[in-house]
């Protein structure tokens, strides 16, 4: 055996071991409790297998199940140790969510972001990108992406202007085509779900706008986003059961499919990588003399990651708006006049930027941060409690439960209920000289693995979400917003809304 086998045993054993006495593997002042198996009447088991995993925000609710008879961080902070596994740590108090973030990263002893919950997104894209890897591969990826997605980059006035331009131009063309639809279907309001709509003109932004590509919006519509949709959802399922669902594809004819849609996704990547020598796009600030082949599973992440994260946001603000037509008519007075999305006018449109954060904190796109602790490791919160994490710990930092946390983010804190779909809870914070840095919802994540891609995601979605506003009124079909969840989470019903023009004005003049 060599040093390293001789510390994987060592640390098996001792979970063997502790598992047999009942030991609770966790320390210090904010104990975690444990979760059972089994338990009559839970929503499910508190793992996934083939038959729930298309449920996880269920499975999460499992280990919350009974959990308020403990009392203090007993009732967040639980924990599952099964034969022979390591502990699996879930926890919905922001406190910890905070520090276990703070304390990721590529120094000795640090947390490496868990890859067993994302194993099937490092076979579709590759293992080295800046989302999968962890130490100085992760390192490297993070510096060279470092500049392109910089505030001080992007939102630099020229060049925000003309990349705000570009984003506009292709924002009011889908709205056009929108508005022309509404039209000519000769009545005043039309049912349709945006969801589909929002996720194409997120994609042509990424590859037109960002990557400087020219793919016309019918081959994005019709080819490539049914491709990426449809390795995004093999991704989850291969991450939980890649040997069976490789078995049932063979004999379905799923596998032919998978296989056309890698070439899809490979076809688009060459498309973003095409305009790296002629520096197009944001590629004019990307710095390095890393060969092409070297950037390709990064350029895989964003295409398919960067679609799904906007789209789910963008998704979720459109759908909570649905059901807040007071709100809406707010975000209207902001935005009818403004003909300029520059820095200062964005950040002047106070409902709308509200409306950004309290949907990333209720509906946050990335549901759960999964996390491993690489040693044992003792983590400190800022009001100095203390934990301690045995090595080999998968933690799964549950932002989705944490944000509806009544204790957390209830009346008594932000003067509206948690679940509740407020954004004026950020002004009764304000009031109270809170910021959103103390009040953080992770939305973007938060310490050394913060997302690269906040400012540009925020300005398109920014961009896309008052730019509907502006054009149409908008109501929910359904009255609850129901979420479904794979790799990010979204609205249900696909954004089913009934919509109807504010305005008969041509969308690219009222833009
Ligand atoms: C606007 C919607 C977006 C949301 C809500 C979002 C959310 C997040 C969150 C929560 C994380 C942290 C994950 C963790 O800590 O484990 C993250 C990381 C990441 N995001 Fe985003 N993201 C968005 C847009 C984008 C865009 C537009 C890009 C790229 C073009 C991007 C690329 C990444 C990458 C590469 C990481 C991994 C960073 C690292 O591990 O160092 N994201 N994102």
């Amino acid at each position: 055996m060599n040093g390293e086998q001789k510390s994987s045993f060592q640390t098996w054993a001792t979970h063997f071991l502790q598992q047999l006495r009942g030991v609770n593997p966790f320390g210090g002042d904010c104990l975690p409790t444990r979760v059972s198996l089994f338990g009559f009447g839970r929503p499910s088991l508190p793992f996934p297998h083939l038959w729930n995993y298309k449920e996880p925000i269920k499975i999460f609710e499992t280990f919350y199940w009974d959990a308020d008879k403990e009392t203090g961080s007993g009732k967040h902070n639980r924990y599952l140790y099964l034969a022979g596994l390591p502990p699996v740590l879930l926890t919905r108090e922001p406190a910890i969510i905070r520090a276990v973030l703070a304390a990721t990263g590529d120094k000795p002893g640090q947390f490496d972001r868990d890859t067993s919950p994302t194993a099937g997104i490092a076979r579709a894209t590759g293992e080295d990108s800046l989302l999968y890897s962890n130490g100085p591969i992760w390192r490297r990826q993070k510096r060279l992406s470092a500049e392109p997605f910089s505030r001080s980059n992007l939102f630099q006035p020229e060049k925000f202007h003309g990349f705000e331009q570009t984003f506009r131009k292709t924002v009011a063309e889908r709205l056009e085509a929108l508005r022309a639809r509404q039209q000519a279907s000769g009545k005043k309001v039309i049912r349709i779900q945006l969801e589909p709509e929002i996720k194409v003109v997120m994609l042509e932004m990424l590859v037109n706008n960002f990557f400087g590509g020219h793919v016309s919006y019918e081959e994005l519509r019709n080819r490539f986003v049914p491709a990426l949709e449809l390795l995004i959802d093999h991704m989850v399922s291969d991450t939980v059961a890649p040997i069976s669902l490789t078995f049932y594809r063979m004999f379905t004819g799923g596998n032919a499919i998978l296989k056309q849609k890698r070439a899809d996704l490979e076809a688009l990547t060459d498309i973003a990588l095409s305009g790296r020598a002629q520096g197009l796009g944001l590629w004019k600030q990307f710095k390095s003399d890393a060969a092409d082949e070297a950037l390709r599973s990064n350029i895989r992440v964003f295409l398919a990651g960067a679609m799904e994260a906007t789209n789910s946001f963008a998704s979720w603000a459109i759908s909570h708006l649905a059901r807040a037509p007071d709100i809406q008519d707010r975000i209207y007075e902001e935005v009818k006049e403004m003909s300029v999305y520059d820095p200062d006018n964005l950040a002047s449109a106070l409902t709308l930027n509200r409306v950004l954060e309290e949907t990333l904190r209720l509906t946050p796109a990335l549901y759960f941060l999964p996390r491993r602790a690489t040693v044992d490791t003792w983590i400190e919160t800022t009001d100095h409690r203390k934990m301690f994490l045995p090595k080999g710990t998968q933690l799964r930092l549950d932002v989705w439960h944490a944000n509806r946390c009544e204790e957390f983010w209830g009346k008594s804190m932000t003067g509206y209920p948690a679940e509740m779909f407020a954004p004026d809870r950020w002004e009764v914070l304000a009031k109270k000289g809170i910021t959103s840095k103390e009040m953080l919802h992770f939305g973007f994540g938060h310490g050394p693995r913060f997302c690269p891609g906040r400012f540009l995601g925020l300005l398109e979605v920014g961009l896309v979400v008052g730019a509907v506003v502006k054009m149409f009124r908008f109501t929910a079909v359904n009255k609850e917003p129901k979420a479904k969840a794979g790799v990010s989470t979204k609205p249900a019903d696909g954004v089913l809304v009934d919509l109807e023009l504010r305005t008969q004005t041509v969308v690219k003049a009222a833009l």
